[in-house]
């Protein structure tokens, strides 16, 4: 069901330099895609319209994967709403018009779950997407990646017919793996374990304390399958995506499929890197929602499924933290 590969074709992926950029270029590569087009954010400032505009009528790539954004943890999100609902608007509506203006006509926008109501029945499928209140603490990045879905579907909705555009979104789970950022305040859950635990067997310390009490369960994706689904999804043949999907509610969702305590979460951090102290829980600190899982009944549909479990990917993402050390 998938278009046959042209791999000639010009690609462009936005934020190559990040976790999921980085990956998706690493993907293109491997299946031998020869004209990956990249540029870093000093080079072309992706808020800026005319850079973004110079930019595609210079380059006209035929496929765009848009995965650069302004990304953060609570407290970033919190602290600068602004510049989050700013920056993310910008970027997209930036680069999926001049997308459109210069002839690209397969364009894949990178979401993320967090586009749901705080209580989206679990799994979350597609569908709950609008029907409740979001999660206040990211609502101004919510808001900004809600409407890189619409504009996506617009533009399907207006040119598709005269100007063949083909634009989808993907909303990916908790995504960690290489590249991940490794801030001692600002990060996921997996790259923060890795690191306190990692701290802590260097230093011998006899236990690492973590905040909440353990029980709230998580879905986890290893990056490299998240950037294979996005090109899966990207290479799907236009009938056969369009017979799963509605016009306005486009989006799908890409999860593992199973989802993980934080107690369990930490155990197999804490193998992978060989730290043998206790662990503590310190349940006097909130704990989040208790639960978070997608449904990725969609993309199963599709016939794709994750094929990294999760001690696979730790084992792997740990290497590669500390391969970066150095
Ligand atoms: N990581 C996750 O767990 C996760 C989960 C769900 C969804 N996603 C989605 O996946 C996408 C990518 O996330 P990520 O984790 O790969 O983020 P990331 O590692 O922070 O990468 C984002 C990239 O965008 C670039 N960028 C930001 N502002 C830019 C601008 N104005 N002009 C040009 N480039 C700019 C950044 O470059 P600089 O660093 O140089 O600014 C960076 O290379 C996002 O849409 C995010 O919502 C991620």
């Amino acid at each position: 069901m998938s278009v046959p590969n042209n791999l000639n074709q010009k690609i462009y992926v936005a934020g190559h330099r990040g976790m999921v950029g980085s990956a998706i270029v690493r993907n293109l590569q491997a299946q031998g895609y020869s004209h990956i087009i990249v540029k870093t954010h000093a080079e072309l400032d992706l808020t800026n319209q005319i850079q973004v505009a110079t930019f595609f009528e210079t380059e006209k790539p035929d496929q765009v994967y848009l995965a650069a954004a302004k990304v953060g943890g609570i407290k970033a999100n919190n602290t600068f709403p602004a510049e989050f609902i700013y920056n993310n608007l910008m970027m997209q509506s930036n680069v999926i018009h001049q997308a459109f203006l210069f002839g690209v006509r397969k364009l894949l926008f990178l979401g993320s779950s967090c586009i749901y109501p705080k209580l989206a029945p679990q799994p979350i499928r597609e569908d709950a997407l609008l029907a409740g209140k979001l999660e206040p603490t990211n609502e101004p990045y919510a808001i900004a990646k809600i409407a890189g879905i619409k504009m996506c579907e617009s533009y399907n909705r207006q040119y598709g017919q005269s100007h063949g555009i083909d634009y989808r979104s993907v909303m990916p789970t908790n995504l960690y793996g290489p590249g991940d950022n490794y801030h001692p305040e600002n990060s996921h859950v997996i790259p923060a374990l890795i690191r306190r635990f990692h701290e802590a067997k260097m230093g011998n310390n006899p236990y690492v304390v973590i905040w909440g009490s353990g029980t709230p369960r998580r879905e986890f994706l290893y990056v490299d399958d998240m950037a294979a689904a996005s090109v899966f999804l990207m290479e799907l043949e236009k009938n056969f995506f369009d017979s799963k999907v509605d016009p306005m509610l486009s989006h799908v969702n890409v999860g593992f499929g199973k989802d993980y305590s934080i107690i369990e979460l930490a155990r197999m951090i804490s193998e992978v890197i060989g730290y043998e102290g206790e662990i503590r829980f310190d349940s006097t600190m909130p704990d989040g929602a208790p639960l978070k899982l997608m449904s990725s009944k969609k993309l199963n549909l599709f016939g794709w499924r994750a094929v990294t479990d999760l001690e696979q990917g730790l084992h792997k993402t740990y290497t590669s933290f500390v391969e970066n050390l150095g």
